[in-house]
């Protein structure tokens, strides 16, 4: 049923496992009550503070006091600090002059990349790649890792229907299957296959536990109110599917959920990811998540606080120091079970021995090994690699693209052509400054000749610039072909960043407008954190690629794909709608008693807004080629699916045009008759194939039960016996359907 199923976790030998339990029940006996309040404590890293940190209290402790306070053992974790060397000075603290020597365990927020940035994950799920995710996922461990990093907070796998919603740029896009697929290939890809205790190997932390993404009318820190199927079959299984790869540890959301917080909240925390999936990490919270209780109205003060999260089953405090302040009297009053206490503090510690800092505290904290793999050629490689394959081409009329090296007079026209601030995208702390590969400097790498390209802001993002659209306009008519580098800066997307209107910023549209009135053809690059509602000009453009934020790389990425070095593969994880008013929009939403394509209503009656009908503009799933690729029929080899049996279904695909491409074959299903309603389609499987110049291929997909089968409202895996169409297809707008029945057993 899951995507995890078809992984196995990283194995931890049984001996080892004994050898870890000995040694941690042997500390847990002779820590005081302050020791087991330190270990769940976790403050931002005073010592190795950037001002880029993106929460404002980070770093505000003073390294004096954190100091003593890991002396005294009273904070047992660090997060956001990075850097071997001082990474070994700070743990020496811990090891050598705290009375029972546990090592700190330092975390940080290692979104895409550390030194060498990659694509923000929304755009890398673009590829539909798990083994990309999984080799970036990788290099960023392998980075963070030798900067001193054992954990990272990541990756997010909150399923993000709502495009006004900032954080969707972190994640996977709107799909559940997509986000399960990447979820168990981050968590691979962070985590490594030799086990926790590797030296390349990073803790994965899922977040936000659970269904923060969902946040009412997609403003973030919002009330999220759902039915228990929707958790279920929507929100959680990515999670669980994190957690089947072997993720060890999770992060609460802030999110209020039905009613109860979700970092206070025993049924998320304890029912469901301890007693239901047997989850053995720790639960650490978010940013003061467990603080915020008091202003969600659900705890009186800091100790009810305190109380309320540590019983619903979380485990580690970040930055209140609620956990600290509290748990001795909590426990010396019984308000918390010892017993309690030592239960996380048991967690806390079986995941520093599985990270194996008990045998080598200082892993991570050699600065030549630090040097050299930090920023590698390799990794820069695999960046502008990932890169390409993130990008995605909408349209591209009369074959406006690949534009040509030499011989065409370009205008690269709008805010992000020079631009190096907005590449790297939303969470970036410590990626390489020196390392930002604007567009101009992709663009005139990649042209023969340099004369050819004119380089004007017209625009900036959210103002106009005096003089700008005439600047604009005077080099759009002096050049063959325009290209408009539009959308949002880097500070549009990410948490908080929530939009009540997810267009392209008026005086951006304005210079559109005055550009594309020279009648030159455009070609819009879009630069984005989220699905983007496209109109006038823009929308009308003759080739509109979405190229997000691509990372340290990103001109070059671009560049191989605006030349045409490779033809775009990259498609939709979210779908451009026609109106932000459509939101939340999934493709997978329910029909409704009343579709819009139901003949038996009249067309006004019918499942619609008086402006457009429900559909995407851009659906999920699209995304262009250089070839031409034509769909032959679904074809499955039997009528009849039997209870426990398989049937191939397949498709014949073929690429017409004259270049080599790859192209995602995307298997959908509707259930036609539930016991639940379900979507129009859902997403169940898909496959990169390459497809040759006038090659055609047979792709074939074998169906069994699972795939059919729904989440329902108990967590249980369900199906019944009846009619299902298939579709093989290339977005979840397009294709002809077969249907196949599944018979009873
Ligand atoms: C975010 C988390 C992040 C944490 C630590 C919070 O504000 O919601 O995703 O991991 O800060 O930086």
């Amino acid at each position: 049923m899951f995507a995890s199923n078809v992984v196995a976790a990283p194995r931890i030998t049984s001996r080892k496992l004994e050898a870890d339990r000995d040694r941690v029940d042997a500390l847990i006996a002779g820590m005081t009550i302050q020791e087991k309040a330190g270990q769940l404590n976790l403050l931002g890293d005073p010592f190795r503070f950037r001002p880029m940190n993106v929460n404002p209290l980070d770093g505000q402790g003073d390294p004096a006091r954190v100091t003593r306070m890991i002396r005294e053992g009273l904070v047992g974790n660090l997060f956001n600090g990075v850097g071997a060397e001082a990474g070994r000075r700070i743990q020496t603290i811990a090891v050598e002059e705290s009375r029972l020597g546990i090592p700190l365990l330092f975390a940080a927020d290692i979104i895409h990349g550390l030194k060498t940035v990659f694509p923000v994950p929304l755009a890398e799920a673009a590829a539909f790649d798990a083994d990309l995710a999984r080799r970036t996922a990788r290099a960023a461990a392998v980075e963070g890792a030798a900067s001193g990093i054992h954990q990272t907070y990541a990756p997010m796998v909150d399923v993000a229907r709502d495009q006004r919603w900032g954080r969707g740029v972190e994640g996977a896009g709107e799909d559940v299957w997509l986000n399960e697929v990447l979820a168990v290939a981050r968590v691979r890809g962070f985590q490594g296959e030799k086990g926790l205790a590797d030296r390349d190997a990073l803790l994965a932390t899922p977040k936000h536990f659970a269904a923060y993404s969902a946040a009412i009318a997609g403003m973030d820190y919002n009330t999220t109110d759902m039915s228990e199927a929707t958790l279920r079959g929507t929100f959680l299984p990515p999670f669980r599917a994190a957690f089947g790869a072997g993720a060890l540890s999770v992060m609460t959301a802030f999110n209020d959920l039905n009613g109860v917080p979700a970092s206070g909240n025993p049924y998320l925390l304890t029912e469901i990811l301890r007693e239901e999936w047997g989850f053995t990490g720790f639960v650490v919270s978010d940013y003061t998540a467990e603080q915020e209780l008091i202003a969600h109205g659900f705890a009186a003060d800091g100790r009810d606080a305190a109380r309320i999260a540590l019983l619903a089953g979380m485990d580690m405090s970040m930055v209140s120091g609620l956990f600290l302040e509290h748990i001795p009297d909590l426990v010396e009053t019984g308000d918390v079970p010892l017993a309690r206490v030592d239960q996380a503090v048991r967690r806390v510690l079986m995941t520093k021995a599985a990270l194996g800092l008990f045998d080598d505290p200082y892993r991570g904290c050699d600065p030549e090994r630090e040097r050299r793999v930090v920023g590698s050629r390799e990794h820069r490689d695999l960046a502008r690699e990932a890169g390409v394959k993130s990008i995605v081409l909408l349209k591209n009329e009369g074959g406006l693209l690949p534009l040509k090296p030499s011989g065409q007079k370009i205008a690269l026209i709008g805010p992000f052509g020079a631009d190096v601030d907005n590449v790297f995208g939303p969470w970036t702390i410590w990626g390489d400054e020196t390392r930002r590969i604007s567009l101009e400097a992709g663009f005139r790498a990649a042209m023969d000749d340099e004369a050819d390209l004119a380089v004007v802001m017209g625009s900036d993002v959210e103002t106009a610039l005096p003089g700008g659209i005439a600047a604009a306009v005077l080099a759009a008519s002096q050049a063959d072909v325009v290209v408009l580098a539009i959308g949002e800066s880097a500070r549009m997307s990410g948490e908080a960043q929530s939009r009540t209107e997810i267009d392209i910023p008026a005086p951006q549209r304005a210079l559109a407008e005055a550009v594309s009135a020279t009648g030159k053809p455009v070609v819009v690059l879009l630069r984005n954190g989220r699905a983007m509602e496209l109109s006038g000009p823009i929308k009308d453009a003759g080739a509109i690629v979405v190229t997000w934020f691509l990372g340290g790389e990103m001109g070059h990425a671009v560049a191989d794909i605006v030349f045409g070095l490779v033809s775009p593969s990259g498609r939709l994880p979210v779908s451009f709608p026609h109106r932000s008013g459509q939101q939340p929009y999934s493709y997978d939403h329910k029909i409704t008693g009343r579709p819009a394509n139901n003949a038996l209503a009249s067309q006004e009656y019918v499942a619609r807004y008086r402006e457009t009908t429900n559909t995407a503009l851009y659906p999920f799933g699209h995304g262009l080629t250089y070839g031409a690729v034509t769909y032959g029929a679904v074809t499955p080899a039997a009528a009849t699916l039997a209870w426990d049996g398989e049937v191939e279904v397949s498709v014949d695909i073929t690429n017409a045009g004259d270049h080599a491409v790859e192209e995602t074959v995307q298997l959908y299903i509707r259930d036609r008759v539930a016991d639940l309603t379900q979507p129009g389609r859902r997403l169940r499987d898909f496959r990169k194939v390459e497809l040759a110049a006038g090659q055609t291929r047979a792709v074939t997909f074998t169906l069994r039960r699972e795939r059919l089968e729904y989440v329902g409202a108990d967590g249980r895996p369900k199906v019944q016996p009846g009619a299902f169409d298939i579709w093989l297809t290339s977005s979840a707008q397009a294709g002809d359907l077969a249907t196949l029945n599944l018979t009873p057993s």
